[in-house]
C-alpha cells in the first residue's frame, strides 16, 4: 500500500488546566519572586502596588490578550503569524524583535536562575549557620562575581532542555501541570511561616497601607514596565503559546486567569518576604540583593530556617524554570517551522547558542571584565535593553497591529469563539487603539532616557 507523507498535526495544549499552568508558569518567574518584592521595597510599598495593579489591568492584560489573538489566528511562530495575517508588509518585524529579546532575556535570566540552584544547596546543607551578616554578603559577592555561576547556569539550561524535549503537550504542559501546583503549595507554606512570626504586622502594613507621599514618577514607570515583564508580554512568548491554544478556549477568560495568578503570586511573595524582613529588623529597601543577601539573614534567625530557606530557593527555581522554557519556545517554534528541522535539532542549536550568550553574560559580572559599556555590564545591558526597550516596542506594535491592521471581524471571532459580541470587541479595540499604546509610548520614551543617563 502506498503511504502518503502527510504533515503530522501541529502540537498543542491538551487541556485548559495545562494551558493555564504553562502560561501562568511563564508569567510567574523571577520577576514575581525576586524582582517584584525588591522594587516594592525600593518604591515605598503599597502605593506602588496600587499603580502596578492598574498597569496590569489597563496595559498588561490587553497586550496579553492581543498576543493570544494574533497567535491563535496566525497558528504559527511569532514571525510567520504576522506574515499570514498581514502578507507582504513589514509587521513580521515584531516577531523578529521578539526573537532578539528572547536571546537577550535568556542570557541574563538563566544566570540568576543558576544562582537559585547554588542557594538551594547552601540552604539545605546549612552552610549559612554561624555566619555573620557581613559574611553572608561576602558569600554572595564572591559567588556572583566569580566563575562558579557559569556551571550552575549550564546545569539550569540543561534542566530546561529536559522539559522542552517532549514538545508542548508531552513536555511543557506535562511538567508545568505538576510544577505549578507545587509552587503554589510552597509559597503558601512560606506565607504561613512569615505571618505567624512575632512582629509580622509591620511588614504587612508596609505592603498594604498606601503611602502616596513615597510615589515618584519613576515608580509609576517602573510599575508599567514591570507589568510587561511580569506577564511575559511584548516579545512573542504568549503569541507562540497562543498558536498552540485550541479553538474551544475563551481567550479573554484564559488571559484574566493568568493575570490574576501572576498578580496573586507576586503579592504572596511580598507577604512571604516582608513580614520576615521586618520581624528581624532588616532593611526592606535592599534592592536586587534582597533575595540572596537579606533573606539568608532572615532564615538564619528563624527556627527551622534552613528548611524554609531551601523551600524558598526551590520555589525560585521552579518559577524560573517554567519561565525559561516559555522563552526558549519562541525560538524553537521559529527554528522548527522556518528552517524546517525537527524539534530535536532546533533544541540542540538553540541550546548551544543560549549557553554561549549566558556564559558571556556571566563573565561580564567578573571583576576587570572588558564586557562593560557606559557604566553597565553586558549582563545589565541585556536586562535594560530587553525590559526597557524591546518589550515596550513589541507591546506597542502588537497593540497597533491588533487595533488598526487586523480585520475587526477576525478579532471579534477570536474574542467570542464565533458568536460575535460587538460590544466587548469595541471596548477592547478602544483600549488597544488608544489607551494602552499611549501608556506604553510614555514608558518606552522614559525607559530610553533612563538608559543613557
Ligand atoms: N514573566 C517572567 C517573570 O516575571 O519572571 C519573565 C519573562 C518570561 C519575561 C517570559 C518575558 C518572557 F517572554
Amino acid at each position: 500500500m502506498s503511504q502518503k507523507t502527510a504533515t503530522p498535526p501541529r502540537d498543542g495544549f491538551s487541556s485548559r488546566f495545562g494551558l493555564i499552568a504553562a502560561a501562568a508558569g511563564s508569567a510567574v518567574g523571577l520577576g514575581n519572586i525576586w524582582k517584584f518584592p525588591y522594587i516594592v521595597g525600593e518604591n515605598g510599598g503599597s502605593a506602588f502596588i496600587l499603580i502596578y495593579l492598574i498597569s496590569i489591568l489597563c496595559v498588561g492584560l490587553p497586550v496579553l490578550l492581543a498576543e493570544f489573538i494574533v497567535g491563535r489566528r496566525g497558528g504559527a511562530n511569532a514571525v510567520r503569524s504576522f506574515k499570514k495575517l498581514a502578507p507582504n508588509t513589514k509587521w513580521p518585524i515584531i516577531g523578529w524583535l521578539g526573537i532578539i529579546a528572547a536571546f537577550m532575556i535568556l542570557g541574563f535570566y538563566t544566570v540568576i536562575a543558576g544562582y537559585t540552584i547554588h542557594y538551594f544547596i547552601l540552604s539545605i546543607t546549612n552552610a549559612f549557620s554561624g555566619m555573620t551578616s557581613e559574611q553572608i554578603t561576602q558569600t554572595f559577592n564572591q559567588f556572583s562575581s566569580g566563575y562558579a555561576p557559569i556551571i550552575y547556569t549550564i546545569i539550569f539550561i540543561l534542566l530546561s532542555v529536559i522539559v522542552l524535549f517532549g514538545g508542548i503537550k508531552n513536555g511543557i504542559e506535562k511538567y508545568t501541570k505538576v510544577l505549578m501546583p507545587g509552587l503554589v503549595g510552597i509559597i503558601i507554606l512560606l506565607v504561613i511561616r512569615a505571618v505567624t512570626l512575632p512582629g509580622a504586622g509591620e511588614g504587612l502594613q508596609f505592603l498594604f497601607k498606601p503611602d502616596f507621599s513615597q510615589l515618584s514618577m519613576s515608580a509609576i514607570l517602573d510599575a508599567l514596565g514591570h507589568s510587561f515583564f511580569s506577564l511575559s508580554v511584548g516579545m512573542g512568548t504568549m503569541l507562540t503559546y497562543g498558536s498552540y491554544i485550541s479553538k474551544k478556549e475563551n481567550l479573554a477568560s484564559v488571559s484574566c486567569s493568568i493575570a490574576i495568578a501572576d498578580t496573586m503570586i507576586a503579592l504572596l511573595a511580598g507577604v512571604a518576604i516582608f513580614p520576615a524582613v521586618f520581624a528581624f529588623g532588616i532593611d526592606p529597601t535592599a534592592g536586587p540583593g534582597l533575595v540572596f543577601i537579606t533573606l539568608p539573614n532572615v532564615f538564619l534567625q528563624m527556627p527551622g530556617g534552613n528548611i524554609f530557606g531551601a523551600l524558598f530557593f526551590l520555589l525560585l527555581f521552579i518559577a524560573a524554570l517554567t519561565s525559561v522554557v516559555s522563552i526558549f519556545e519562541v525560538i524553537i517554534t521559529y527554528v522548527t517551522e522556518e528552517l524546517n528541522v525537527n524539534r530535536r535539532k532546533a533544541l540542540l542549536l538553540t541550546t548551544l547558542a543560549v549557553i554561549v550568550i549566558s556564559i558571556v553574560c556571566s563573565l561580564s559580572q567578573t571583576p576587570n571584565t572588558f564586557l562593560s559599556f557606559n557604566g553597565h555590564s553586558l549582563f545589565d545591558w541585556m536586562d535594560l535593553l530587553s525590559a526597557n526597550v524591546l518589550l515596550p516596542i513589541g507591546g506597542l506594535l502588537i497593540m497597533l497591529f491588533l487595533g488598526f491592521v487586523m480585520k475587526k471581524d477576525e478579532v471579534a471571532d477570536e474574542l467570542s469563539q464565533g458568536s460575535k459580541s460587538i460590544k466587548t470587541t469595541m471596548v477592547y479595540l478602544t483600549i488597544t487603539k488608544f489607551i494602552a499604546p499611549l501608556a506604553i509610548a510614555i514608558v518606552f520614551l522614559t525607559g530610553i532616557q533612563a538608559l543613557f543617563h
